[in-house]
């Protein structure tokens, strides 16, 4: 007989988020490079992506630098962008100016101690509407000289600028204990009339002399193919840019085709536009840039936001396009931060897109961090070499799916329940022998979830080769699904090494994860109990209960209790034998809820398990086998 300890506690909602404290590493460790075997970054080994914003430090006067860089930092970024204009520099031959509001070092380190990464455009040519693209005038003092090419002239003087901006910038390096990850080389070169490769090649040469080899060299080209036939080099990792008007998929497709592995990369993308005296402001509508930068982020795709913050052209600095048309003083480019550096509503917007990806993609990175595997069909746990839990499979929609679209396992191959959501809204569940299809809805790109959970393997009979997850193709109104991304969930170990609390941990991302959840997504909840100590034959067995839980799993201070699954019984009741109980610290219940819990922010006491002292495991049952089998294919016959 079990003894009484009968109490309710409420339960957090605290979705599995980030870790590791990586503060302290030994310098010499750090390494930034592209893996190219999983398309991604891997920042000091682990899988790594940036969401940047592009700030132009000679457009903000260095008494504000720290203001802007804090604000990007609080809109979610984890870098931020910036060129390196040469004319703003070097305004005489051989005149240097780096002092006050030209310290780009100063500005690189200030976003260093924020805690931002860097990438960095040098040029020598950046565009940027900015006067001649950055380049000196005093280049054209000889006067036939071509700019952009191997024009010895031309290439003697950005030499000796290299020579002068690359080695202050090394030290700064991520390799080097700065911030700088990436560095791009030139400015959408493929837009230019000189398509001079050798140019592009002198230009790598002397990156790498000054730089080393450790550092990833980029280029940056618009998504089209004239684009990168001169604009892309062997040797300098090619991306693309694009802003909201552009098909994501062709342009990605583009890039894939300088580079057929490693990151996807929008290096620009356009939150606003420029502006041309004479003309009416340019703008670009808040929703279109946020539904943008969703899609590209549910790809998994690195981007940079241009512009984050604009600033202002002040005195001469203002660039010009032809037919000649001037850029105006401001370039506030209707970016999220204003010119004056005030927050918009496009910052509002733009950072609630933000949030809502890394918050799910933290909790992709505890689970499964060894990170995911790519297929152009679904593999079976066993192929991913998962043998129990759950795997989560990932796609997105190929079509727009504006009024209910079948989603189907038409062979019933969903081993065993799949709990399926589009860009987070859950959609239904799919389960073995009993739901084949589900209606769906959703966007054309839109991200489409499938978390497959094992139930237990057949035991008896000749179906005991019990292969799970999907284990066979899914079809979206008759066509096959393709493109997956399957990430084998350790739910053990992400359990075990957040038993101690989410202490250290980003607070913000708590409280928001907390008030905007959509308590039907699969879940994570923890809550604390104590049991007094110093009262005789404490702890006693106990049985633990779920009062307005549906289903899933639950763990007692890393003791995997097993499932629960009240909705429909006949167990209500999980046994909790005494010996994983502790009087001596607080006792942590981790409950993984896949339908719905009955959490609700307006009356926290419902988030909440019981400990109750007899077990019910014969309540009525609510749910009945289905008496014949769904599909007619015959082999599932005697399948019960
Ligand atoms: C940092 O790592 C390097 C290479 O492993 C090692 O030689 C060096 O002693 C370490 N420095 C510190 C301060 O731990
Ligand atoms: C976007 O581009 C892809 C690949 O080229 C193409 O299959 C798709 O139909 C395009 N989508 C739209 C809406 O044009
Ligand atoms: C599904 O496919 C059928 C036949 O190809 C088509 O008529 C129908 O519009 C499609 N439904 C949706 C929601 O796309
Ligand atoms: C999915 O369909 C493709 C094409 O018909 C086939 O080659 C593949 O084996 C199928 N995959 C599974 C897991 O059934
Ligand atoms: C649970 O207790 C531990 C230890 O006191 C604490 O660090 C942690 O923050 C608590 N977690 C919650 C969700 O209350
Ligand atoms: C949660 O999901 C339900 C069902 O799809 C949906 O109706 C509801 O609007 C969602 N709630 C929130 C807060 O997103």
């Amino acid at each position: 007989m079990p003894g009484a300890l009968v109490r309710t506690f409420s339960l957090l909602l605290a979705p599995l988020f980030l870790c590791c404290a990586s503060g302290l590493r030994n310098a010499s460790w750090k390494t930034f490079e592209i893996d190219y075997s999983r398309d991604r970054f891997l920042k000091d080994g682990q899988p790594f992506r940036y969401i940047s914003g592009s700030i132009h430090y000679s457009r903000v006067p260095r008494f504000y630098w720290k203001d802007r860089l804090l604000k990007m930092k609080m809109a979610g970024l984890n870098a931020i962008q910036t060129y390196v204009p040469w004319n703003f520099h070097e305004p005489q031959p051989g005149n240097y100016q780096f002092a006050e509001d030209h310290d780009v070092e100063y500005f690189i380190q200030l976003a260093h101690e924020l805690g931002l990464l860097v990438i960095l455009r040098p040029g020598p040519y950046i565009c940027a509407e900015w006067d001649m693209g950055g380049l000196p005038a005093w280049l054209l003092e000889k006067e036939s000289i071509i700019l952009r090419s191997s024009d010895p002239d031309y290439l003697a003087a950005v030499d000796k600028w290299l020579g002068v901006i690359l080695p202050k910038m090394k030290p700064l390096l991520y390799q080097n204990g700065g911030p700088i990850i990436t560095v791009q080389v030139e400015n959408e070169y493929g837009s230019y009339v000189t398509c001079d490769h050798n140019y592009l090649r002198f230009l790598l040469k002397r990156f790498r002399y000054h730089l080393g080899d450790d550092v990833v060299l980029f280029t940056t080209d618009g998504a089209q193919e004239e684009f990168l036939q001169c604009g892309a080099l062997q040797g300098l990792y090619t991306t693309v840019d694009f802003g909201t008007g552009h098909n994501i998929t062709a342009a990605f497709l583009m890039q894939r085709k300088s580079e057929p592995k490693g990151p996807l990369i929008n290096s620009e993308f356009y939150t606003g536009w420029l502006d041309h005296w004479g003309e009416p402001h340019s703008t670009v509508k808040t929703e279109k840039v946020a539904s943008s930068l969703y899609d590209i982020l549910a790809r998994g795709a690195n981007v940079n936001l241009y512009m984050f913050m604009g600033g202002t052209n002040f005195a001469y600095w203002n660039g010009a396009n032809t037919p000649y048309a001037a850029q105006p003083t401001s370039y506030d480019y209707d970016a999220p931060l204003s010119e004056a550096g005030d927050l918009t509503e496009k910052y509002f917007v733009l950072r609630k897109v933000i949030q809502k990806l890394k918050t799910v993609e933290a909790a992709l990175d505890i689970l499964c961090p060894s990170g995911p595997i790519k297929s152009l069909y679904p593999l079976t746990f066993i192929q991913v070499k998962q043998y129990f839990g759950f795997v989560l499979y990932r796609t997105t929609l190929p079509q727009d799916c504006s009024s209910p679209t079948p989603l189907s396992s038409p062979l019933n191959g969903v081993h065993d329940r799949a709990y399926v959501s589009v860009d987070g809204v859950p959609q239904g569940i799919l389960e073995r022998n009993s739901v084949i299809t589900l209606n769906i809805m959703g966007k054309a790109g839109a991200t489409l979830d499938l978390l497959v959970e094992n139930m237990g393997r057949v035991n008896y009979g000749k179906y005991i080769n019990d292969f799970k997850g999907l284990v066979s193709n899914l079809t979206l109104n008759s066509s096959i699904l393709t493109g997956w991304t399957i990430f084998p969930l350790d739910t053990e170990d992400a359990v075990y090494s957040h038993l101690g609390g989410w202490d250290g941990q980003d607070d913000s991302y708590r409280g928001k994860a907390h008030s905007s959840s959509n308590y039907t997504l699969p879940a994570f909840y923890v809550g604390n109990f104590s049991i007094f100590s110093g009262i005789p034959d404490l702890p006693q067995d106990t049985f633990i209960q779920f009062p307005g839980w549906t289903k899933g799993q639950v763990w007692i201070n890393g003791f995997n209790l097993g499932r629960y699954w009240p909705a429909r019984g006949p167990q209500m009741t999980l046994f909790v034998p005494r010996h994983i109980l502790k009087t001596s610290t607080p006792n942590t219940v981790i409950v993984l809820e896949l339908e719905h819990a009955p959490c609700d922010d307006n009356d926290p006491k419902l988030c909440a398990v019981k400990f109750v002292d007899r077990p019910v495991i014969s309540a009525a049952v609510t749910h009945n086998r289905p008496s014949k089998p769904v599909s007619q294919h015959s082999w599932l016959g005697d399948m019960w």
